[in-house]
């Protein structure tokens, strides 16, 4: 295998803007020489990570992760050096073969043989009369052709031994096939097919390699014959290391920022019908950390969606624990009636399962809490004791607003006062959860506050004009919280624009005003406009505008407030109080 050679390497490097080439995946902003983001090989809340431009390299400093644009690719992106390096060729437009440079696979041989076997199954269901009963099958489960097409679904001939003849006539070696587990050998010496009429699911790993095969029955057999049989681990399939559509799912997870976990093939498949693309399966066994770690090269994000059966629920705890451990996002979608997603899509519709694990999602409290609560009986005194623990544990370090709204939640089925609840919560905690109604601020001093700020402005419109087209540009000409003011201003914009027919400089005099002004809204400016108008400063216009600004996030928050009231779920109750509370941590002068 040759070796490329350092002065190709530096043309690349040279030609490469590692400043574009690691913004794709990380959000940087420039300070001095240097780019600064969160690091993308490791959690973290600060930045650590920098990129130097001059030296075109890329170090964190907290996780000590450090490189050139070739590095960057390979971690990644999972790349091989010299695929990195190809693939920034390719970017830069530097045209070079690089396939002799390529390091052959060991398991090259094998890999073809699977690639071939799966060409062989295909082939199979498209072209047999034996694919035209598996088809219908397929079609009665609504796998359009399109669907087999995408996930290479092919059928094996219920023959004792077609593919063993068909692989070894093209000159495979027999040794290879039974390493791959796709024959086996009988008694007699012979050998035989391991999938036989069997509809066949082709495992593709990441790299687009056929690695191993799950074959499903589709007639009844009546011999007890297990629904799927499954390739043995081989030297290519390493099952712990290994998700079902990994291949497919890639870039969709790299579109969504997200993967959706299914416990079964036939799931992603319904998923796939339901536009949720990156999508994978575990494939029934206990997931594993590699595969957590395989999902997280891709995406922080998980959607958990394992069947809701108990067995499936179970599966889900596991899983949150281990997607808790890599510091995943983490989110539950939950089918009701102990549905799994394909059953859900039958039963419903693509566009229910779509909106279901968009919309319905559940997080990690949330799961537990229904997890518990299952099990609780309610007329017992010591399984309410033991629920509120377990549930008080769970929301210990949350915010505010998810305590108080379990609080709630826990009162409403427990039957228990909130008051009590929450004072017991205190005590277990040793926090302090104070009533968050408390902490509304009274709606009339709110108000004041705001249209005193807005009646302040009146003052600087008539000192100068430049101060109404800064409200205009930031508020908008019609808002306003006194309709007083807002004619008043009305009348100082017809003054300057008056003024400016005649001369190049507007100055809006006082006397000015006050004969254009009717009165009721002489009597308003009187008493209630007119104050210190030598104090003015640039600095207060902008704390009034701030006010007012305020103002307009102060009707969002009681939008919202009237939303949480008639949230329907208590999921979205929290959302939408999550939301409010951002947007009361925005409000600068308001609430202070
Ligand atoms: N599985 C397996 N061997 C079995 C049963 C299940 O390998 N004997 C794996 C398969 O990967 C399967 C997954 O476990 O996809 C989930 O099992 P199940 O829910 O029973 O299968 P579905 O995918 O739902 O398939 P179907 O709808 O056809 O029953
Ligand atoms: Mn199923």
């Amino acid at each position: 295998m040759a070796k490329i050679s350092d002065a190709v390497i530096s043309e690349i490097l040279s030609k490469t803007d590692i400043v574009d080439l690691i913004s794709e995946k990380v959000s940087l902003s420039k300070k001095g020489k240097s780019y600064f983001g969160l690091c993308p090989f490791h959690n973290e809340k600060t930045p650590s990570f920098s990129v130097e431009p001059e030296r075109k390299i890329f170090n964190c400093f907290s996780c000590g992760e450090k490189g050139n644009a070739i590095g960057f690719l390979q971690k990644t992106e999972n790349l091989s050096f010299v695929e990195a390096v190809e693939n920034l060729a390719d970017r830069a437009n530097v045209s070079i073969d690089f396939s002799k440079y390529k390091k052959d696979n060991p398991n090259k041989k094998l890999l073809e043989i699977n690639q071939a076997a799966s060409d062989f199954y295909k082939l199979y269901l498209n072209s047999t009369k034996h694919g035209v009963v598996a088809k219908e099958y397929l079609k009665n489960r609504g796998i359009s052709d399109e669907v087999i097409d995408k996930f290479d679904i092919g059928l094996s001939p219920n023959d004792f031994d077609l593919l063993y003849k068909t692989l070894t006539e093209k000159g495979n070696l027999v040794s290879d096939l039974h390493d791959l587990g796709l024959v086996k050998q009988g008694k007699e010496e012979n050998f035989y097919d391991l999938f036989r009429e069997r509809i066949i699911f082709p495992i593709i790993n990441e790299h687009g390699n056929v690695v191993g095969f799950s074959g499903r029955t589709y007639i009844d057999k009546k011999d007890g014959s297990p629904k799927y049989i499954n390739s043995p681990q081989t030297k290519v399939f390493i099952k712990s290391n290994v998700l079902y559509n990994m291949n497919n799912a890639i870039n969709e997870i790299k579109k969504n920022n997200r993967v959706v976990l299914f416990e079964g093939y036939m799931d992603v498949i319904a998923a796939y019908r339901a536009n949720v693309k990156e999508s994978v399966a575990s494939m029934g066994t206990s997931l594993t950390l590699d595969q957590v770690r395989l999902i997280k090269k891709y995406t922080n994000n998980i959607t958990i969606c394992y069947d809701g059966d108990p067995a499936g629920v179970e599966a889900t705890e596991r899983a949150i624990k281990l997607f808790e451990k890599a510091n995943m996002e983490i989110k539950i979608v939950l089918l009701p009636d102990k549905l799994d997603p394909d059953d859900y899509l039958k039963k419903y519709s693509a566009v229910d399962l779509n909106k279901f694990i968009n919309n319905s999602w559940i997080d990690k409290i949330e799961f537990a809490y229904r997890k518990s609560n299952m099990n609780i009986d309610f007329t017992k005194m010591l399984d309410i004791e033991h629920f509120k623990k377990i549930i008080f544990d769970l929301i210990k370090n949350s915010s505010n607003t998810i305590i108080e709204s379990y609080i709630n939640r826990l009162s409403e089925d427990t039957k228990v006062s909130v008051e009590s609840i929450r004072q017991d919560f205190n005590q277990y905690t040793k926090r302090n959860i104070r009533n968050l109604r408390t902490r509304n601020i009274q709606k009339v001093k709110i108000d004041r506050k705001y249209s005193v700020a807005e009646r302040n402005l009146v003052n600087y419109y008539l000192k100068d004009f430049k101060y109404v087209k800064t409200f205009n540009n930031e508020f908008g000409e019609m808002f306003h919280i006194n309709q007083m003011v807002r004619d008043i201003k009305m009348i100082i914009e017809d003054l300057h624009y008056k003024n400016l027919e005649t001369s190049k400089e507007s100055i809006i005099l006082e006397e000015d005003l006050l004969k254009k002004m009717n009165p009721d809204q002489l009597h308003f400016y009187d008493n209630r406009v007119k104050y210190k108008m030598a104090e003015l400063d640039d600095k207060e216009y902008r704390d009034l505008l701030g006010v007012i600004q305020d103002y307009q996030i102060y009707l969002v928050i009681k939008k919202l407030e009237d939303e949480i009231k008639d949230a329907p779920t208590m999921l979205e109750k929290i959302k939408l109080a999550e939301y409010r509370d951002v947007k009361i941590k925005e409000a600068k002068y308001g609430q202070r």
